[in-house]
This record gives structure tokens, sequence and C-alpha cells, in this order.
């Protein structure tokens, strides 16, 4: 039996686009997903680009029975598990629905790693966990907290793996803190498709851009910052997913890596609005409207870390997040249902 990866929600966005990256380094995978939010017909895309995996397995992380068969069929060498709830707004109306996605997914799939001796896993947690900083740029250290149950769901994942950790030190862990992934894979076969009224900022504007959408509604643009429009740090997909590629390889022994995945750069809303139109040559029209509940003024990365350990540096900027974000967009005006 050949080694390979356990892609847990592998058919959604930053999975599909890890599952190019880490065709391209060599590796082979199985992707299982419950298609909760996202579409088989990412597969397809997936064989387009030459990144098909060894099996794709329909089914919930939270099935017990299929994680065995599965951990008995294939002998993994690791797991990234991506597969969860992540819509803030939707995570306050339905705690428990993300509190037992989330947090008991995570627990069967740490317990089905242990009953098949599989102590290797790359976890998707978020910038979500520093709530609203004390200061950015935002170091790994920073005091952990959390504003709504994703988030809280996303606190308590790391503080059972880092339990699992101080209980058992042969486990090999990466605790991977994304920022604001945007942008699309550059062939426009592969990108965000979310469900309904997109809740991010890139597929709101990928839409008004399309003409899909009026306008943009700009939250607030009286914070303290420097054109009062919230500021994060936005980091292309395709960076992101080598991000994942370098913390497998940087998990070559026993080990808790705690990382920050951004760019280090913070980038307001009206910037990237700007550049959005500059670089695609299409307006936005945008309305300025009152601030969002919970959100933020300021939030970014401190990205040394991610140097140090993992080797990984973003590569991309605003300019091709953008211009990658539109391809996808204008190719695939129904998503993944447009023909190929
Ligand atoms: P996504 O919704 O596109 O992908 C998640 C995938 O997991 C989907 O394909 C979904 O069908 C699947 N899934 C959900 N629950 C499942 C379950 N119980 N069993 C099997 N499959 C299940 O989201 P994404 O943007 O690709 O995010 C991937 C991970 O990264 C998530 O854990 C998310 O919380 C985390 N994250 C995302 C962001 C972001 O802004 N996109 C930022 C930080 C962290
Ligand atoms: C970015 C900026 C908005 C939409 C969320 C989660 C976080 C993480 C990533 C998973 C903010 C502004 C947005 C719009 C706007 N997910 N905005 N008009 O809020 O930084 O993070 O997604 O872990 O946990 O909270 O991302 O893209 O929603 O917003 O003005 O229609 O765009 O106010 O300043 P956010 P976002």
């Amino acid at each position: 039996m050949q080694d390979s990866i356990l892609l847990t929600g592998g058919t959604g966005f930053i999975g599909s686009h890890t599952a190019v990256a880490l065709a391209q380094a060599g590796y082979s995978f199985v992707i299982l997903d419950n298609l909760s939010n996202s579409s088989s017909k990412v597969l397809d895309r997936l064989a387009r680009l030459n990144a098909s995996p060894l099996a794709f397995v329909n089914a919930d992380v939270r099935d017990a029975q299929t994680l065995d068969k599965l951990f008995g069929e294939y002998k993994f060498s690791g797991v990234i598990h991506f597969a969860g709830l992540k819509a803030v707004g939707e995570s306050v109306a339905q705690p428990l629905r993300y509190f037992d996605n989330n947090v008991n997914g995570t627990l069967q799939l740490l317990q089905a790693m242990q009953r098949a001796a599989v102590q290797k896993i790359v976890f998707s947690s978020s910038a979500t966990v520093y709530g609203d900083p004390a200061s950015v740029p935002i170091q790994e250290s920073a005091p952990l907290t959390s504003t709504n149950p994703y988030g809280r769901s996303k606190l308590l994942c790391e503080d059972i793996l880092r339990e699992l950790f101080q209980a058992d030190a042969n486990w090999q862990i990466a605790l991977l803190r994304y920022f604001n992934p945007v942008g699309a894979h550059i062939s426009g076969l592969l990108g965000e498709a979310p469900n309904g009224v997109p809740n991010n900022l890139m597929p709101y504007v990928t839409q008004v851009a399309s003409g899909q959408r009026e306008f943009l509604q700009i939250f607030g643009n009286d914070y303290d910052t420097p054109d009062g429009t919230g500021v994060r740090d936005y980091l292309h997909v395709m960076d992101l997913a080598q991000g994942h590629v370098a913390a497998l390889r940087a998990l070559n022994a026993p080990k808790l890596l705690t990382v920050n995945l951004g760019t280090g750069q913070g980038v307001s809303v009206k910037q990237l609005v700007d550049a959005f139109a500059r670089v695609n040559g299409v307006p936005i029209a945008h309305r300025y409207v009152a601030r969002r509940a919970g959100d933020i003024a300021q939030c970014f990365a401190d990205p040394t870390k991610a140097q140090e350990l993992l080797n990984w540096k973003a590569q991309l900027g605003l300019d091709r997040m953008c211009a990658d974000a539109w391809r996808w967009q204008s190719m695939n005006p129904q998503g993944f249902d447009t023909p190929l």
C-alpha cells in the first residue's frame, strides 16, 4: 500500500486548491467530504488539473464506521482536516450544529486516527482565535479568545489538539491559523462558490462585478484605520494551499506547530475594491453602510514563524488575488454547475 494523505473537506474551497498543490508535490490523497458546502463536480475539475484523488468518499467526518473502514483500506501517513462549517452568522443562530459538526467532527476523526495509529494532522484553524486583537501584526503568542460559536469551535479544537499532544508527544500536529483566503486557481477551473448571498468580501465583489448583485455594501468607514474601512490580511488560496504542503513537510518528527498563514500586509476594504476595479477594468458599485456586528477594525498576521518553521512565505500579491478571483467568476457564472 502506497502512503497517502486523507483530506477531509477536500472538495471545499481551500481543500480543492490544496489537492492541486499536493498532486503537484507528488502526494496521493483520498478526499472525504459530505458535500454539505461543496459540489461533487469539483472532482471533474480536479481531474482536468491532474489532481484526482485516489478515491472520493461521500461521508460525514462524524461517521466513525466509515472512518475505520477508510483507515483500514489506506495506509495514510497523515490527515489534513478541512471539514467544518465556517459561517460566523449562522454559527450564532445554530451553535449546537456548529459545535457538533466542528468539535465532535474533529473528536471523531482524532479517535479514528488513534485507533489506526495515524498521528499526523494538519488542522484548519483561523485568525478568528485572536478575537479582537490588542495590536497588529498578530503573533501566535497573542491571547486567544472567541467572539462567536464558530470561533469558539476552532479554539476548542485547538485546545483538544494541545491536550492530546500533552498526553502523547508522539503526535505530529500543525495548527494553521489562516487569515483571509481569497482568489482562485489560475486556470479558472477552481474557485470559491458560496451558496446564496456571500458573507465574505471577495465573493461579494466578484458577484457585483458580474452583475449578479447591484452594489457592495462597505460595512463601516469610521474605523480607526488609514481610510476608515476594515483592514484584513488577504491571502491567495494557492499560497495557502502551498502552506499545507509545507506543513506536511515540516511535520517530519513528533511536534506541535502553531503557525499564522497570512501575508503580513494589511489591506483595507477600499484598497481591495480599488485594486479589483483597476486590475480587471470593472467598476465595483458600492455604498458605505453601518458597521457589521462583530467586525473588528484590523487583523493581519506576523508571518515570521511560518517562514522559520515551515519555510513558507506568501508569493502572490493583491493584484493576482483580484485577477484570479475575477477569472474564476467570469468563467463560471453558475459556479461548478457551469459546463466545462
Ligand atoms: P468550505 O465550506 O468551502 O469547505 C469545507 C468542506 O468541508 C466543504 O466541502 C463541506 O462540504 C465539508 N464538510 C463540512 N462539514 C463536514 C462534515 N461534518 N463531514 C464531512 N465534510 C464536511 O470551507 P473552506 O473555506 O474551504 O474552509 C476549510 C476549513 O478552513 C474550514 O474548517 C474553515 O473553518 C477553515 N477556515 C476557513 C477560512 C476562510 O475564510 N475560508 C478561514 C479560516 C479557517
Ligand atoms: C472582510 C472585510 C468586512 C463583506 C471572516 C470570519 C473569519 C474567517 C474569514 C474563517 C471586513 C468587509 C465584507 C461585505 C464588507 N473565516 N465586508 N462588505 O470578517 O475578516 O472574516 O471570514 O475562519 O473567521 O469572521 O472576512 O470577508 O467577511 O470581511 O464591507 O459585503 O470586508 O466588514 O472588514 P472577516 P470578510
